[in-house]
């Protein structure tokens, strides 16, 4: 089911989008080498809580993390741990938080120092990509067009797009319906004013293809290359979209 929001029910949907956003400031401070995915992890959930809101992520599902940090080679659901982080990382942060009930979605994907022209261009691409996709929104719009969109701009920069993980409804749940895929679908689907969808773009330096680690949770590339993910929960309004998570 899909649901259309209520002012009152925006109202703490913007608050936990603004509370997610600060997040991602906080992190992306400490985002350096040396400093531990798990430390980064215990750095988001602490700020999160300070802000009277909860990590969304945190036991969703079983999952046993906080945040989400996909490095290098994997494409999302990297789970936080003792690994530390190198010059030259392609880095993934994922962060959902929950305000009264009500949640947010979103994700930044950063390289730490320098790296070659092709990984910065995937990164770059990646949230261009985003932006292409959020570009199209408004009321009566199919949700096929976001992904039409995306899709089309991955191929001409020579991307693959991931297709197993798809975007979605943010709202009561992290994940709620409609599904909002990154590619063109035939679903007849119509966004309408007032529902809140998370967009956001998985693409890969290489083929499309991936695979899901032993921990079930960590998702990587078949052929090792990089991978880069960016995401925004929006409101669709009736002449176009709200991003909440900046
Ligand atoms: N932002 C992620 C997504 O929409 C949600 C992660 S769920 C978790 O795909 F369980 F992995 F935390
Ligand atoms: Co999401």
């Amino acid at each position: 089911m899909i649901t259309i929001k209520s002012n009152r029910e925006i109202e703490l949907m913007k608050h936990a989008g603004h509370i997610n956003y600060l997040t991602h400031l906080e992190v992306k401070k400490h985002l350096k080498p040396g400093i531990t995915t798990k430390e980064l992890n215990d750095i988001a959930h602490k700020f999160i809580l300070a802000n009277d809101c909860t990590p969304s992520f945190l036991n969703y599902e079983g999952y046993p993390a906080s945040i989400c940090i996909s490095v290098n080679d994997e494409v999302v659901h990297g789970i936080p741990s003792k690994r530390k982080i190198k010059d030259g990382d392609v880095v993934s942060i994922d962060i959902g938080v929950c305000y009264k009930g009500y949640h947010s979605d979103s994700a930044n994907t950063y390289i730490v120092g320098k790296s070659t022209k092709e990984i910065t261009d995937l990164v770059e691409n990646t949230k261009k990509a985003l932006y292409e996709g959020l570009s199209v929104i408004k009321d009566g719009i199919k949700i096929s067009e976001i992904g039409d969109k995306i899709e089309k701009f991955a191929i001409a920069n020579n991307l693959g797009v991931v297709r197993e993980l798809v975007g979605h409804g943010v709202g009561t749940s992290v994940h709620e319906d409609p599904d909002v895929p990154n590619y063109y679908t035939k679903s007849q689907t119509k966004l309408r004013s007032g529902m809140v969808i998370a967009v956001e773009p998985m693409l890969n330096l290489g083929t499309e293809d991936i695979y899901m680690e032993d921990d079930e949770w960590t998702i990587k590339t078949d052929d090792g290359l990089p991978s880069a993910h960016f995401e925004h929960t929006v409101l669709v309004t009736d002449t176009g979209y709200v991003i909440l998570t900046e």
